[in-house]
């Protein structure tokens, strides 16, 4: 009995002095709470510093973001194939997510070996070695013909742009294979694949495998939002609020981060912690001064950091009484397994002294229990570090969300982890410590991350899905060169209808005389009241042209016709407009002063002569009664009859495209084309006089009005007009009428974008498959809007707040589906201008037998002003499709009052002449 406690005193005395003697040993390992309260800080530092724009370039702990957005919904279903490489076995698998609502997921796997020759070789055979394996595991499983998704988990730091691509920072851990870093480690699979011609994988998703981790475990558990990773290498991820992610656009909802924690310290913030041991492991790794953290915590290099140790405790006398085994000079000799196995409860002396036999080593009793502590000091400092970094990140997430207690869940996963005896519990102990605050659940994710790369591959497969349905929409507005060469000609073919005295009648494109023959020569002269009408503004004028000097000076005054009176009766609309001028003439203090007054009038008119304009039909907003027939000059001077308050001269009416040449005319005699792309669309040109078969006379020019607008009327455009464009005709007041223009215009450009916004709304591809009553609403989108959205400069906040000012609650991704949708629509108009001015500057060219043309274009209207990308692609359309005319855009700064002035002062001078013969 006696001998018994003996030796029980015994054995406990010698235990007390060995762990004592390793205590003071490795002193320098054991953290207190203080420290860790300190590295914890540390971290969080750390990780703001990584998520910063400014401060990401220097951080060292890179915090990735990874663009997965959100935790399984229990949604997502399909089959697919996985690829889990990176830890400490490289898996292929197929997984398959049921569907019916349960949670149900199938694997089938298969391991292949990761030869040092590979992972440490050339970086092309790696990826055909990838492809190998997967052709493998698919001719094997029968999965050849078969189109599936791939997601790959990819365990090392990768930058990422979207979910499909990673350009790999830098290799980590036992890999090191030449010419990867800085690529695509996404294009080089799928390259590496395309040698097998039977197999159609699509990698849709590459995740980190601490990602892939958290969305397993959150696939049972959606309160998981951390993923921890303790094997061969060391790593978490967690959600991190959108708005504090600064690499990456908008600021709603979340987006999983790869903190690559395992970097923490390598720009020296552990150095005080760091030991001699530490320092020694590093110089003999694969990437020294990398991966600091990592290097203290994990399982690649726990088993080196107890033989470092033990080699020179042996080496001071302090073990094996001195004496040192070679095997205790090979690097890698123990490993963490052999930590693990020394560290469990019972069996762990047993095999402490086992694992140091062949080691070669003959240990005592006293040698067993003082490495066996070795062990637990190296494992312990390892859960402390983890617990310090992980707490940080608990308390990150506890202070986004504002709240006083988080219950989370954080997804393990890692051997170390796994098969430590003593590792779990401690980790968990010290993070509840740190964080008395959190109530912190542990979930060991028992299928390792590639379950939730499947889940992540499922949403992006969905995604994908939307994206092709999106960009069918999409494909419907894109027009090839062939398409356009057709419109061309077409035009062309509708030019000369109407200039033909058979064929006019019938012609849709009604190529109207307007009796204006000449540009202005300079001599102009005289005050002049202009009226604007029919574009974004209704304008009074006053204008005063001074000769020789070709100098103008214009006052005006905007007003507003309001919708009421623009669909009223005709003669409330022209004494409304008297009224205005009436107003005009006060203000300026003109009451009474008779001017000649040149009317622009911006609707197709037939003319008989300069001062007389029978409106044809009504046409963009207005549809007053009794003015289609009607000669509107008439109409206006009755309605000043009405008013009977003062008397002026009508002496010109003019459409806005004649009003505008003449006004960049004046400036430029090449000026012989106006284009109009506002509210309408429509074109002018001078045409030679011989091709004018309605008007007598074969000799010099005319300026001809083509309202072009009504291009297509006949269906000649019907095979690239849409199901979109037929809801905004039916929509329109003119329903049938001006179909070109209904494709081209600001008035209508804005109504085909919210025709597919509703259309994708529908088919749940947009605003959360919800249509607004905004988004019912005619007219939301003006010129100015979409301009506004279509600008490069904007971010795609800015762009989300345009949308929300238009009463359109988006998210970022619809936003950036709402701006393609513009773009689309946009630039199908500036093309179809393109090559509507195409035909008649190739007319004009032709009509002269010239080479070569050289003719400038006066252009107005809110569309080609306002809009970022409107003119430049309407020039290179007219350049790709007149190659052989050298066209000048020169834009009409002073609206088409001024022009219409000078046609009056052309007229009133031709007038007097003629009154004077
Ligand atoms: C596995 C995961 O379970 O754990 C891998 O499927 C991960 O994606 C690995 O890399 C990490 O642990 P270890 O110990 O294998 O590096
Ligand atoms: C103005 C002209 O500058 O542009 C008007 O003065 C013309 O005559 C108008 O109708 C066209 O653009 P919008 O965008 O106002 O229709
Ligand atoms: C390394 C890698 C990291 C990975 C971790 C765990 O730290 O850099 O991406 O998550 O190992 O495998
Ligand atoms: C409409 C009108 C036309 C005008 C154009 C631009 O197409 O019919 O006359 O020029 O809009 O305002």
């Amino acid at each position: 009995m006696f001998a018994v406690h003996l030796m029980a005193f015994y054995f406990t005395k010698l235990k007390e002095d060995q762990i004592k003697k390793v205590d003071r040993f490795l002193y320098h390992m054991r953290l207190s709470d203080e420290t860790l309260l300190d590295i914890m800080a540390r971290f969080q530092a750390e990780m703001q510093k990584g998520l910063g724009k400014d401060t990401n370039p220097t951080a060292s702990v890179k915090m990735l973001p990874t663009f997965v957005r959100a935790i399984p919904d229990g949604s997502e279903n399909g089959e697919f194939l996985s690829l889990d490489l990176g830890g400490s076995k490289f898996r292929v698998l197929k997984v398959q997510v049921s569907e019916e609502g349960k949670r149900n997921v199938q694997m089938e796997s298969q391991f292949y070996p990761t030869p040092n020759e590979i992972i440490r070789g050339n970086g092309t055979e790696l990826f055909e070695y990838v492809a190998d394996c997967l052709a493998d595991f698919m001719k094997t499983k029968e999965l050849t013909q078969k189109k599936l998704p791939l997601g790959l988990t990819f365990s090392f730091p990768c930058k990422q742009t979207k979910l499909e691509e990673g350009v790999l920072l830098s290799w980590t851990k036992k890999f090191k294979a030449r010419g990867v870093q800085g690529t695509d480690v996404v294009s080089s699979l799928t390259n590496a694949m395309r040698k097998y011609k039977d197999l159609d994988v699509d990698i849709l998703a590459l995740v980190n495998d601490t990602v892939g981790t958290m969305m397993t475990c959150a696939y049972d558990d959606p309160y998981c939002e951390v993923g921890v990773i303790i094997g061969t290498g060391t790593n978490a991820c967690y959600m991190e609020d959108m708005s504090n992610i600064e690499l990456v656009e908008g600021d709603e909802g979340r987006m999983c981060i790869n903190t690559e924690w395992g970097a923490f310290g390598d720009d020296g913030a552990l150095e005080d912690i760091r030991t001699e041991f530490d320092q020694e492991l590093d110089l003999g790794s694969l990437n020294p001064g990398k991966q600091l953290f990592e290097k203290m915590i994990s399982g690649l290099y726990l088993g080196e950091l107890v033989r470092l140790i033990l080699l020179k405790m042996a080496k001071a006398g302090l073990l094996f009484g001195g004496e040192k085994s070679s095997a205790l000079h090979i690097k890698g000799k123990i490993e963490t397994r052999h930590v693990a196995a020394m560290e469990k409860y019972k069996e762990g002396l047993a095999n402490t002294r086992e694992i140091l036999t062949d080691l070669g080593l003959e240990p005592s009793e006293a040698d067993c229990v003082a490495v066996q502590h070795v062990c637990t000091i190296v494992s312990f400092r390892s859960a402390n570090l983890c617990a310090a970094a992980l707490a940080a990140i608990l308390t990150r997430l506890r202070e986004n969300k504002k709240l006083v207690r988080l219950r989370t869940t954080v997804g393990m996963d890692g051997t170390l982890y796994k098969i430590h005896p003593q590792y779990p519990k401690r980790l968990h102990k010290v993070v509840r410590k740190l964080v008395p605050n959190c109530d912190v659940r542990f979930l060991l994710s028992e299928s390792g991350s590639t379950k939730g790369a499947a889940m992540v591959t499922a949403v992006a497969s969905r995604v994908q899905a939307q994206r092709k349905q999106i960009d069918k929409v999409l494909a419907l507005f894109r027009l090839t060169r062939e398409q356009l060469v057709g419109i061309r000609d077409k035009m062309r073919v509708e030019l000369e209808y109407g200039l033909k005295r058979d064929t006019h009648p019938l012609a849709t494109v009604k190529m109207l005389p307007t009796y204006v023959c000449g540009m202005p020569d300079g001599t102009e002269k005289g005050k002049f009241l202009a009226l604007d009408l029919g574009g974004t503004n209704f304008r009074v004028l006053l204008v005063k042209i001074r000769s020789g000097r070709r100098s103008v000076r214009m006052y005006n005054k905007i007003f507003t016709i309001p919708l009421e009176i623009m669909q009223g009766t005709g003669e409330e609309l022209f004494d409304h407009i008297v009224q205005c001028i009436a107003d005009f003439l006060d203000y300026m203090g003109l009451k009474g002063a008779q001017l000649p007054l040149g009317f622009t009038f911006s609707f197709p008119c037939r003319q008989a002569s300069i001062d007389k304009g029978t409106l044809i039909e009504w046409t963009k907003g207005f549809k007053a009664t009794d003015c289609e027939g009607e000669d509107v000059v008439d109409m206006l001077r009755e309605a000043i009859k009405r008013r009977n308050e003062f008397d002026l001269d009508i002496v010109a009416v003019v459409n806005d495209t004649v009003g505008t040449m003449m006004t960049c005319g004046y400036e430029d005699r090449n000026c012989e084309v106006g284009l109009i792309a506002g509210t309408g669309s429509n074109m002018c040109y001078m045409e030679e006089m011989r091709n004018i078969e309605l008007v007598e006379g074969d000799e010099g020019k005319m300026c001809i009005n083509t309202e072009w607008g009504g291009f297509g009327d006949n269906g000649c455009l019907d095979d690239i007009r849409t199901q979109y464009d037929k809801e905004v005709d039916e929509g329109s007041l003119n329903p049938g009428k001006q179909r070109y223009e209904k494709m081209t215009s600001g008035m209508y450009l804005g109504e085909i974008v919210r025709q597919i916004l509703i259309d994708l709304t529908k088919q749940g591809l947009l605003f959360r498959g919800r249509i607004s009553e905004r988004l019912r609403t005619r007219g939301i989108f003006e010129t100015k809007f979409l301009s506004q959205i279509e600008s490069d400069r904007l971010a795609l906040l800015q762009v989300r707040k345009i949308l929300q000012q238009l009463g359109l609650d988006s998210t970022c991704e619809d936003s950036i589906v709402v701006k393609e949708v513009c773009g689309a629509v946009s630039r199908r108009a500036a093309e179809l201008y393109g090559a509507g001015l195409a035909a008649v500057v190739e007319k004009r060219r032709e009509d002269q037998g010239f080479e070569h043309l050289k003719i400038t274009v006066g252009v107005d209207g809110t569309l080609y002003k306002l809009h970022p990308h409107f003119s430049r692609i309407l020039q290179e359309t007219v350049k790709e499709l007149a190659p052989r005319c050298d066209v000048t855009f020169m834009l009409s700064e002073d609206g088409s009052g001024k022009g219409a002035a000078l046609i009056t002062a052309v007229a009133k001078r031709l007038q007097q002449a003629r009154r004077e013969n």
